[in-house]
């Protein structure tokens, strides 16, 4: 099964899990923040990670990569509220708060935080001490000090350490993706870090451009944010040109620091795949 559909497979059935038998309108809710989804960049690089170490256990790869997309719908539900960007539209369609409530899109967050960790727990069955460690990275990733949860807090700090903020707010949940996918398929998590800190660095750039540079139909969310909501962002700091050429800087040591495992070419090429697209080549306004 290719990548994308193995994806939507495992996303589905587990937003039916979540949704069983529960309240309508919070069910109905958690379907709208996940499906359709936008692009899957963090569970595509998780099973590609997989496969490249031998996806010897796919029931948990699989559950790592949707436990990862779960907290991202999550972060980007609570993103959105009004508590913190305000923002009226996501995917190109209404805010899950503006189509549900507030308190609903609360919950929302809240259950596919919760049902990300429960896809882990049902898939360690097999392999219960690959679970523990793939629930250690995720929270670790997620939360706390160095999680998104962090990255969000850094926003109510006077002072922001620009490299700190996109670490934790960003490149943490990356960070997640190529350490569950290795963990999953049986590998130690440590060589996997710095690939996946270099892909969410860059991604995060690239995220600052197109809000700099970009439309809101062609994003299908609103742009302009970073400087309407005075967020350090790394064209405020660095300007366009800087900006990209950071992103170049940081993507060029990506492919570099593959850790030698029996699928490294053609992780390499997914990793140069995405680094083309990242970088944003016809800016709409300059
Ligand atoms: C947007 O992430 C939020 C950031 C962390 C910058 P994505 O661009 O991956 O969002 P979707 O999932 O494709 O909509
Ligand atoms: C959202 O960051 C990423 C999270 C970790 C929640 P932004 O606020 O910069 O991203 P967009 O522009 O809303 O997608
Ligand atoms: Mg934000
Ligand atoms: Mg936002």
């Amino acid at each position: 099964m290719d990548l994308s559909r193995r994806i939507e497979a495992a996303m589905s059935a587990a937003i039916e899990r979540a949704q069983d038998g529960g309240p309508d309108r919070l069910a109905h809710a958690l379907n709208y923040a996940v499906l359709p989804g936008g692009a899957r960049i963090r569970p595509t690089i998780c099973l590609s990670v997989a496969r490249a170490c031998g996806d010897d256990r796919p029931a948990l790869a699989d559950a790592a990569a949707t436990a990862l997309e779960l907290i991202h719908c999550a972060s980007l539900v609570h993103d959105d509220l009004p508590a913190f960007d305000n923002a009226d539209f996501r995917r190109g369609k209404p805010t899950v708060h503006l189509a549900f409530s507030e308190p609903l899109a609360v919950l929302t967050g809240d259950s596919l935080i919760i049902a990300a960790f429960d896809e882990i727990a049902r898939a360690g069955a097999d392999d219960a001490p690959r679970a523990l460690a793939l629930v250690r990275l995720l929270s670790r990733h997620t939360g706390m000090p160095g999680g998104i949860c962090a990255g969000q807090g850094w926003e109510s700090e006077a002072q922001v350490d620009l490299r700190a903020y996109h670490r934790s707010k960003t490149a943490a949940l990356f960070i997640a993706a190529t350490q569950m996918g290795a963990v999953a398929a049986g590998q130690e998590a440590e060589a996997w870090e710095e690939l996946g800190a270099r892909i969410g660095e860059a991604f995060q750039v690239a995220d600052d451009l197109r809000d700099a540079l970009y439309d809101a139909e062609t994003l299908g969310k609103p742009v302009g944010q970073d400087a309407a909501l005075a967020r350090p962002s790394a064209v405020e700091e660095l300007g366009v040109q800087g900006a990209i050429k950071r992103l170049r800087d940081i993507l060029s040591g990506a492919i570099a620091s593959i850790p030698e495992c029996p699928g490294e070419a053609q992780l390499a090429a997914m990793v140069q795949r995405y680094a083309e697209r990242m970088t944003p080549v016809a800016p709409v306004k300059v």
